[in-house]
């Protein structure tokens, strides 16, 4: 599928085939397009939580205010992140580049984190974000839909899943095969409402 036509059908699906399963390749390849996303410093600080487990999923619904597609997608994945990956051997992350440029770069990054709580959750969210778009648009192009949710709460999942201390949950994004389209788009803002030019007034 043509990428502009992704991005205009990609809808947030409400409903979906529980009978449905995804083969573990097509798993493979919905997660290896997404770890293509783009991270600050290449730290690739995202971890995919495959909840497969259907009892797992029944508790997670549970506090996810009886949301369906938590049980009835084919793939619910808890978009995590590494708080700590920037300090977590990351030679690994530039590995193939040029010495030169790793021995620029690994100082960098340990400047930039290191202290700083707000970076390390910020850098976070925003690979989270990245990769959730990856994520739905490559489901879209392999003809399946898809729902972001942050409607849950998020200590009782951390719990249920055992998260790691220096971990944050960002999302969940429930890929599957919707059984009854989105309602149309509730109310797009105008474009000259979202686009500043240059600075605000
Ligand atoms: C971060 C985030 C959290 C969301 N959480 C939920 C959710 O918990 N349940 C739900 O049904 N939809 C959820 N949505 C879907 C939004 O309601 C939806 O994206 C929005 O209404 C626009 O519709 P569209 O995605 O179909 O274009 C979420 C979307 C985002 C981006």
């Amino acid at each position: 599928m043509d990428t502009k036509e992704a991005i205009k059908s990609r809808r947030s699906v409400k409903h979906f085939d529980p009978n449905h399963e995804l083969t573990e390749s097509e798993i493979r390849e919905l997660l290896s397009l997404a770890t293509l996303s783009p991270t600050a410093f290449n730290i690739q600080n995202w971890r995919f939580v495959l909840v497969k487990d259907p009892e797992l999923r029944k508790e997670i619904r549970k506090v996810s205010w009886d949301q369906a597609q938590v049980t009835d997608c084919s793939l619910l994945v808890i978009i995590c992140a590494d708080l700590k990956s920037w300090n977590k051997a990351p030679e690994r992350y530039w590995k193939k580049a040029p010495v030169a440029v790793q021995e620029f770069i690994l100082p960098a990054i340990k400047s930039y984190y290191q202290n700083n709580d707000q970076v390390q959750r910020d850098e976070a969210m925003r690979s989270c974000g990245i990769a959730a778009q990856t994520l739905m648009l490559a489901a879209k192009a392999m003809a399946y839909d898809s729902c972001p949710m942050d409607g849950f709460d998020f200590a009782a999942v951390a719990k249920l899943i055992n998260l790691p201390s220096d971990h944050v949950i960002a999302l969940f994004v429930a890929i599957g095969k919707g059984l009854s389209p989105a309602a149309p788009r509730a109310g797009q803002l105008a474009l000259n409402e979202l686009i500043i030019e240059n600075t605000f007034l």
